[in-house]
């Protein structure tokens, strides 16, 4: 069977390392879930009804099957929890730790992908290749990357961390880091601390609540400072024209200070 012996892009790990432990990766897993998805109510529930997770949790098997070189077994399991989840992420893809696939359905992930930590996607996602040649061909997700529902992201490229891609985005060039793209093909809209709306999930950032009141204070202070500034220049051409004036008493002021307000 030729995809039995594709090219072995996720390399079995080098002798010595240690593999973080698959329970504990599972668990990372399911509790991460209700941080980033407010409808979770609790682990039992999380573990029961989110297709997402159900997914996440076959991956991690067949991918530990991959990387010991049993290529066909982690393939069978990848068909299966395609088939029970409908998320297709192939064995071979690296993923890091508390990956949450919100909703679960129609979600592919391409063999060379790589995921960091604490991503996110929504259904619709794809994370495919653009080229028919082995080799790295899918994209890189950075760490905390949130991707909107129906966003494809294509070739290989890389998602800087802590960016998110709208819903039914067509990514195909990398991102910087912490910014928010969107649109056909995606581009970027604004950095990531420029906006202030959450993608479905929980916003942390609380800190960055928006201040009318502040705001409308800088700008007091900002008219201030101009008139003040304004004034200093008046007085200090009243005081010149002044001089000039006691200099030469033929000359009147050009200016007076009762008709400069409006000036
Ligand atoms: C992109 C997203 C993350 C919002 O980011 P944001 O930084 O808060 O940006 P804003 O909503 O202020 O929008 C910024 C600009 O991008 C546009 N925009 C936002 N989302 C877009 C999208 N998916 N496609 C195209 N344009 C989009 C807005 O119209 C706005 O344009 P403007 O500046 O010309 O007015 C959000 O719109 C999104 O797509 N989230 C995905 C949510 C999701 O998939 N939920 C599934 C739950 S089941």
């Amino acid at each position: 069977m030729a995809y039995v012996v594709d090219i072995p892009l996720a390399e079995p790990s080098p002798p010595g390392s240690v593999k973080p432990s698959l329970l504990k990766l599972i668990r990372e897993d399911i509790a991460c879930v209700r941080q980033r998805d407010p409808a979770a109510r609790s682990q039992i529930e999380t573990i029961l009804t989110y297709p997402g997770v159900h997914a996440v949790i076959w991956y991690r098997i067949a991918n530990r099957l991959w990387a010991d070189d049993w290529r066909f077994p982690a393939r069978l399991l990848s068909w299966f929890g395609r088939f029970v989840s409908n998320v297709d992420i192939h064995p071979g893809a690296r993923i890091g730790h508390r990956f949450f696939i919100d909703h679960g359905a129609c979600v592919v992930i391409g063999e060379t992908a790589e995921i960091g930590d604490d991503v996110t996607l929504y259904h619709g996602v794809t994370l495919g290749g653009t080229s028919w040649f082995p080799g790295k061909r899918h994209p890189t997700l950075e760490d905390r990357v949130v991707v909107g529902a129906g966003a494809k992201i294509l070739g290989p490229i890389t998602v800087g961390a802590g960016s998110r891609v709208g819903a039914n985005s067509v990514v195909i060039d990398s991102t910087p880091p912490d910014v928010t793209v969107v649109g056909i093909p995606a581009r970027v809209v604004r950095p990531q601390l420029g906006h202030r709306r959450v993608v479905g999930g929980i916003d942390l950032d609380h800190h960055l609540m928006p201040d009318p009141v502040g705001d409308a204070i800088a700008a007091l202070l900002d008219r201030v400072e101009f008139l003040e500034a304004r004034l200093a220049h008046m007085q200090r051409r009243n005081r010149d024209a002044g001089a000039s004036a006691t200099k030469s008493p033929n000359v009147t002021a050009p200016w007076s200070p009762m008709e400069s307000d409006n000036g």
